[in-house]
């Protein structure tokens, strides 16, 4: 049993085996968390994904009879969260579902009326912003967040816990028998915490801010997000949200990634010069092969990255696979105050270079440059060559500071 404070309990479900969730690595598996709050009213916040259901009633049998459930809190209409509230109102078939507007008619549409398990008409309660449920002697205030990342997105705050079940936001996907961020690795969590952002929430730093402004309102001691560990400690929670606040601001580290894919080692050599050139003037730098990383962990220092220099070499007139599938998924993410350098390798046709370069603008960095392009085989005086774009490099970060500062 997980006592999380007085009369709240941890409900929910660890997948230690995942590895991807809908297309992105998830290392170290990941959590679903549901809570049950016991008060006159017993309360379930979100339930977990569909697999999940046996541990998740396990455990909250070790707490109550399910059936005395009174509300199911749907903070988030996707699976991973409420892929089993129909099976857990054949439990507790008086519960009435607590959701935002648009999570009622997110829910109707993946539960529709004639149910997987029979149920029929499900007891909504639909909430809004500002608006308050009594459980007994605590009342739970709602703030929807919209596009945080769904249409249908809020969280759910008890002021006589001082905690706020924030669903989606400030979680990680990690697996852990440990429910508290400050009982593991904190670097590994909020590494998680980064790549979650990166990955999942990155598109809606415009959303973000005005929630993050309206949370600040409030007094929150514990934030129990929906995947991943719990923030309980004062100096954990303050850092987490700060980092929210800066990534949803699009600011950046004065840091550099390149992010390659190579045939013949011939863009290869580019940019192990290129990261030579920039480790070597004191600027913090990360190089990453495509053949070897996996998107969503690029994704992850792009996140704290303000310059991206980015190459592939040319097959059959376009860049590789790999670096398409790449640009394809940042198109998506919409990263913004970025930017980016590329550079190449080709045989006899440049024409994949531009597509390079138009699908990175599409993606919302500003090229510093033209790119570096290098036919076949770099040789020594082509490899020093690169050298020239230091200063440019240089320039665009000390550029962005000033404009900070
Ligand atoms: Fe963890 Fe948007 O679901």
């Amino acid at each position: 049993m997980h006592k999380i404070a007085d009369g709240i309990y941890w409900t929910g479900a660890v997948d230690w085996n995942l590895r991807n969730f809908h297309g992105y690595s998830t290392s170290f598996g990941s959590t679903y968390n549901s809570y049950l709050i016991m008060d006159e009213k017993p309360t379930l916040i979100d339930t977990v994904k569909a697999y999940g259901f046996d541990e998740m009633l396990q455990r909250i049998k070790a707490v109550i009879d399910p059936s005395k459930i009174q509300y199911i809190v749907s903070n988030h209409t996707e699976m991973d969260h409420s892929g089993n509230i129909e099976r857990m109102l054949e439990y507790c078939p008086h519960a009435e579902v607590v959701c935002s507007p648009k999570g009622e008619e997110h829910l109707k549409r993946h539960f529709p009326p004639a149910g997987r398990y029979g149920k029929k008409d499900w007891k909504f309660r639909v909430v809004n912003t500002g608006d308050t449920l009594s459980i007994g002697k605590r009342e739970l205030t709602f703030f929807l967040t919209p596009m945080v990342h769904w249409p249908d997105n809020m969280v759910t705050y008890s002021a006589s816990d001082n905690i706020l079940f924030s669903n989606d936001a400030f979680g990680q996907h990690y697996a852990s028998h440990e429910r508290f961020a400050d009982e593991v690795g904190l670097d590994v969590i909020f590494h998680e915490a980064a790549k979650y952002y990166g990955n999942i929430v990155m598109p809606y730093g415009t959303q973000v801010l005005p929630v993050l402004d309206a949370l600040s309102t409030l007094r929150v001691d514990t934030i129990c997000p929906s995947h991943g560990l719990i923030w309980r400690r004062g100096e954990d929670i303050k850092k987490i949200v700060s980092l929210y606040r800066r990534w949803a601001s699009h600011e950046t580290d004065n840091k550099v990634v390149i992010v390659y894919d190579t045939m013949w080692h011939s863009t290869e050599k580019m940019a192990r010069r290129f990261y030579e050139l920039i480790n070597n003037a004191n600027i913090p730098v990360v190089i990453m092969n495509l053949q070897d990383t996996h998107i969503s962990d690029v994704v992850t220092e792009i996140l704290s990255s303000k310059i991206l220099l980015i190459g592939s070499p040319i097959l059959n007139n376009r860049m590789l696979p790999t670096m398409a599938s790449l640009l394809m998924y940042l198109k998506g993410l919409r990263p913004k105050k970025r930017h980016a350098l590329t550079f190449g390798s080709y045989g006899w046709a440049t024409v994949g270079f531009k597509e390079l370069e138009t699908s990175l603008t599409e993606a919302g960095f500003e090229l510093i440059s033209e790119g570096v392009y290098k036919k076949f085989i770099p040789d020594s005086a082509d490899i020093e060559a690169l050298s020239v774009m230091l200063p440019t490099i240089k320039k665009v970060l000390q550029k962005n500071n000033a404009q900070e500062n």
